[in-house]
């Protein structure tokens, strides 16, 4: 029922030369069969979105300000990304609520101010190691969900990131099992939540994503695609992951 979506966050990596990897991507699959993504640095966002203007592969960025414009040194707004080339963000990463101090709360006024200028939030969630091993990860998730999202979701344009932050760049990921058990618990609770058109919203897995394992990933309950960090930054490996989802 929900769209399939492959996501490369390429976090603080690549420069313009880089963009190459993307116009490589994009000759490898000129028609994908599942939607795919690519969020750059902010730095190569506009290059790239123009370099992929012809291409079906879509641009992101990776954090954008709740407010449309004004006094707030340093930061971007949904509206610029989408000037820009963007047609989504990812919010409320892991790395972006240890960093930089973001809330569910936060995360939630960037998700409606993603809505509002048109833009497609991919919204990050995920437990901690100490968090799993203390039999917390659901209460974890569910209190992200619940916090993280507006009331008012576009449900046409949102999608959830499941990254447990233990699985982040460090090559482990869970069971099968567990991730079944997060995503299934993911889908009842939006379902809750926000009706029969909770269906649809792609539910991504997100750390340590690879080539390798991609497949019985996708093959796993309510998972419709990945947020897939190093891996995303080559063209082949990036390029074997969305064959992976295509196939799924
Ligand atoms: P990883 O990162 O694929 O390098 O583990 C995933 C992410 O942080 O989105």
């Amino acid at each position: 029922m929900a769209r399939k979506l492959a996501a490369g966050n390429w976090k603080m990596n690549g420069n313009k030369a880089a963009i190459s990897e993307a116009t490589k991507l994009a000759e490898m699959f000129p028609v994908p069969k599942v939607d795919v993504l690519l969020c750059p640095p902010l730095t190569i966002l506009a290059p790239m979105a123009d370099a992929l203007s012809d291409a079906k592969i879509a641009v992101g960025a990776q954090d954008c300000h709740a407010k449309p414009s004004g006094a707030h040194t340093g930061d971007v707004s949904a509206p610029m990304l989408v000037d820009a080339g963007a047609q989504y963000v990812i919010l409320g990463h892991s790395e972006r609520r240890t960093d930089h101090g973001e809330t569910d709360q936060s995360v939630a006024e960037k998700t409606q101010a993603a809505f509002t200028a048109g833009l497609s939030p991919i919204v990050c969630i995920g437990e901690t190691l100490e968090e799993r091993e203390q039999g917390e990860a659901l209460n974890v998730v569910g209190r992200q969900l619940a916090g993280s999202l507006p009331d008012a979701s576009d449900l046409d344009k949102l999608v959830i990131a499941y990254e447990p932050v233990w699985a982040i760049g460090t090559g482990k990921i869970p069971t099968l099992e567990q991730i079944a058990e997060v995503h299934d618990f993911m889908r009842t609770t939006l379902l809750e939540r926000f009706g029969d058109g909770a269906a649809a919203i792609p539910l991504l897995y997100g750390g340590s994503v690879k080539p390798g394992n991609a497949a019985e990933i996708f093959a796993t309950s309510n998972v419709d695609g990945a947020l897939v960090g190093g891996a995303s930054l080559k063209a082949d490996d990036f390029g074997g992951i969305i064959s992976a989802l295509e196939a799924a």
